[in-house]
């Protein structure tokens, strides 16, 4: 099929990607220039383990080009799918600024049947909004006879993981009104799920937009449910891997997404449980348990930093040195964006401690939001070089087995605050550190 993704990023990078890998003929379109000269090039904007080689071997094989001319990616193109961003609005919506404006420019320039894929997370009613501002400027045109269908695609794939996630969906979410349209888009995802057997679920649009919203705010409530939890085991001298054990071996439960930690972030959790609190309240509904994980969330970040700042009671704190492993919101990204680093490292900030942050993939990120006002070492052992304690935010392998007594020979003092519980705490306080975890003894 031929197919144009408008949005190249994470969300429309991969899905495009992976669409030329079964055969299809994928142009991806994105305004920002840069980005598609570097696509050009064989260079990729973002880090994704397994991107490089399926972009680079379709776009050798001529399956996928990158262009910023979306008449011309339109103009061959049977389905246009729509992967902007949807950041938060002040009111804590989303905001769908860029999503409508690639509607009216789909308006101006579609001249025969098209579907319309929305893959970008949007709220209830946007696939009603993006048919009545093509229609609008169809027949604004004189076009007003041009047939085209709006589908809802919400997509799922997970940062770090989203190559491996697209090529073997757990679901694939189809929202559309229109039998036809549901079999090409069944056809399309088919070679996808042909090994798994997972489900293809044809549902209403509206259905399908609120199916994406409930599925990233129950897994923001699951995790949050824990991370509450380990604050109430520190404070009862319980352990939460051991709680969390007990907990997932439960089949009702499950293991996954229990792992207590320094609060979610991210370019979705945050701003999908804002937007579905805003959703509910318009609607005058108020849905409880968001409006809760919203708050524990934010409690959460400020428990670790808070933690951090009592290893240092009744010090001058404008004297203490922070090393922080991890800056992007989990590992095998570069996405810095709404990481619970970034409310952590500025609360110390405020606090007077001097940080020395290392992370993998996500310094350039960090630094254009950090600037100079914190450092950024080499690798992780050059952080913790005078450092006063440790803090783990990320966790990242290379982070998992430290050399312990390196670290305590480089460190000032050797305070560590795990907030991803990954190292052994017995053998941290063997080696002489004062080892504080998040929930466990
Ligand atoms: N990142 C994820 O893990 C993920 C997962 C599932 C769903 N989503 C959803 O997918 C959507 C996209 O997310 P993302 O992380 O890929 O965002 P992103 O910011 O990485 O990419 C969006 C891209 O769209 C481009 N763009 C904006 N306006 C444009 C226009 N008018 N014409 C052409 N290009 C334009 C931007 O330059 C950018 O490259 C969001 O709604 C997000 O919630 C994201």
């Amino acid at each position: 099929m031929r197919i144009c993704m408008i949005g190249s990023g994470y969300v429309g990078l991969v899905t495009g990607a992976c669409l030329a890998e079964m055969g299809n003929d994928v142009v991806c379109v994105d305004e920002n220039a840069d980005k598609i000269s570097m696509l050009n090039r064989g260079e990729i904007p973002i880090y994704e383990p397994g991107l490089k080689e399926i972009v680079n071997r379709n776009a050798s094989e001529g399956r996928l080009r990158f262009t910023t001319d979306l008449e011309e990616a339109v103009g061959k193109s049977l389905l246009c799918f729509i992967c902007v961003g949807t950041p938060q609005d002040k009111d804590g919506s989303a905001d769908l600024s860029a999503v409508l404006e690639v509607a009216r420019r789909l308006g101006d320039i579609m001249d025969g049947y098209r579907i319309v894929v929305d893959k970008s997370t949007v709220p209830v009613g946007t696939g009603e909004m993006v048919r009545a501002t093509i229609r609008k400027r169809l027949e604004e045109r004189g076009l007003g006879h041009v047939e085209f269908d709006v589908v809802s695609n919400p997509e799922f794939l997970k940062e770090g993981n989203a190559v491996q996630d697209f090529m073997r969906p757990d679901r694939v979410v189809i929202g559309t009104d229109n039998v036809r349209t549901a079999e090409i888009l069944k056809e399309l995802y088919s070679p996808f799920v042909r090994t798994t057997n997972n489900p293809i679920l044809v549902m209403d649009i509206r259905s399908a937009e609120l199916t994406k919203y409930a599925s990233n705010c129950f897994l923001a409530a699951k995790v949050t449910f824990m991370n509450e939890l380990a604050i109430l085991c520190d404070r009862l001298g319980a352990n939460i891997d051991l709680v969390r054990e007990g907990m997932g071996t439960d089949e009702r439960i499950g293991p996954r997404f229990l792992l207590a930690g320094p609060g979610f972030g991210g370019s979705c959790f945050p701003k999908d449980v804002q937007a579905l609190i805003a959703t509910a309240r318009s609607n005058n509904h108020t849905l409880e348990i968001c409006e809760a994980t919203w708050r524990a969330n934010q409690r959460q970040k400020r428990y670790v930093a808070d933690k951090v700042i009592s290893c240092f009671a009744g010090e001058d704190l404008s004297k203490v040195t922070a090393a922080v492993w991890g800056l992007t919101f989990k590992p095998k990204t570069d996405d810095v964006r709404e990481s619970p680093a970034i409310d952590i490292i500025n609360y110390l900030l405020e606090h007077g401690i001097t940080v020395k942050a290392y992370d993998p993939q996500g310094m350039p990120n960090a630094r254009a939001l950090f600037g100079d006002r914190i450092t950024y070492a080499q690798d992780a052992y050059t952080a913790l070089a005078q450092a006063d304690c440790l803090i783990i935010i990320t966790e990242w392998n290379q982070f998992k087995s430290p050399d312990i007594q390196r670290m305590k020979s480089l460190m000032k003092r050797p305070i560590v605050v795990d907030a991803r519980n990954i190292l052994q705490p017995n053998e941290m306080r063997a080696e002489g550190f004062a080892y504080h975890g998040i929930g466990r003894l």
